[in-house]
């Protein structure tokens, strides 16, 4: 965590969840009470065809509903896309960027990533610019250079603490069970700190830094209580309530 960081826990459901689903995330609505709310802002970004109802759910409450992806055109011919303006008009806060599923398994580059992060910040949407090395990269050392490159790459020259988060996660921590170590967590947020200071002063000192990758509620106090982890972006584990809102607790916790 990072002093006087308001830290952000993130559930991201990929392509997962149908309207049997929507329980999850009404208990989920449910359990992020106002006590919570004071100390941590809880997020689910479920598929684009559970967006509108999910943010219907949750409009009582504190709970923040956020989607996956957006095209960086407000509209057009762009058959199967949506744009940040759609994402928007359905009532969500944020929106996921650059995830390394998009990057790898749709061939996106940082340029794509930074036009959709622009798109997404002209639509009122908070950007969570998601950056992270593949196994080989780390293997050859390579793990800050990457980082390095995708931040200079993906991140716009406007941001600031408030319309932009980024998300640390390794590629080969994803859905694996693997976690880097706790050094190996520390150097790289320390790194992307750095980076987002030099670029943007002290709106870089105050942006959110959140880690992902294999989170669960076993590894989440220890993972959040790195220096400059700021919260959490959350794959499989935020599909089940009780798991999602056992690290909103576990985060909560480490508020003090
Ligand atoms: P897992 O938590 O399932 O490893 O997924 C992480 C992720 O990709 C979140 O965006």
């Amino acid at each position: 965590m990072t002093p006087d960081i308001r830290p952000l826990v993130a559930g991201n459901w990929k392509m997962n969840g149908t309207r049997e689903n929507l329980d999850q995330i009404k208990a989920i609505a449910d359990g992020v009470t106002e006590d919570m709310a004071a100390r941590i802002d809880a997020l689910i970004c479920p598929p684009v065809t559970l967006l509108y109802v999910a943010t219907a759910l949750a409009e009582d409450g504190a709970l923040q509903i956020g989607a996956q992806d957006c095209h960086s055109e407000k509209s057009g011919a762009f058959t199967g896309d949506v744009s940040a303006e759609m994402i928007s008009d359905c009532q969500a806060s944020h929106v996921l960027v650059g995830h390394s599923e998009r990057r790898t398994l749709h061939g996106e580059s940082d340029a794509d990533v930074q036009a959709k992060a622009v798109a997404a910040r002209r639509a009122g949407l908070v950007r969570i610019i998601c950056i992270g090395e593949t196994e080989a990269e780390r293997k050859s050392g390579a793990t800050l250079d990457v980082l390095g490159r995708q931040l200079a790459g993906s991140v716009p020259d406007d941001a600031t603490a408030s319309d932009t988060v980024i998300a640390y996660e390794p590629v080969w921590a994803i859905g694996t069970g693997l976690t880097p170590t706790i050094t190996d967590v520390a150097e790289a947020h320390a790194f992307i700190r750095a980076e987002m200071e030099q670029r943007f002063a002290g709106e870089g000192a105050k942006m959110r830094l959140l880690y992902g990758g294999s989170v669960k509620p076993s590894n989440a106090t220890e993972l959040l209580g790195v220096t400059h982890v700021d919260g959490a972006l959350i794959g499989g584990a935020s599909l089940k309530a009780d798991d999602f809102l056992a690290i909103c607790n576990a985060c909560v916790s480490l508020q003090g």
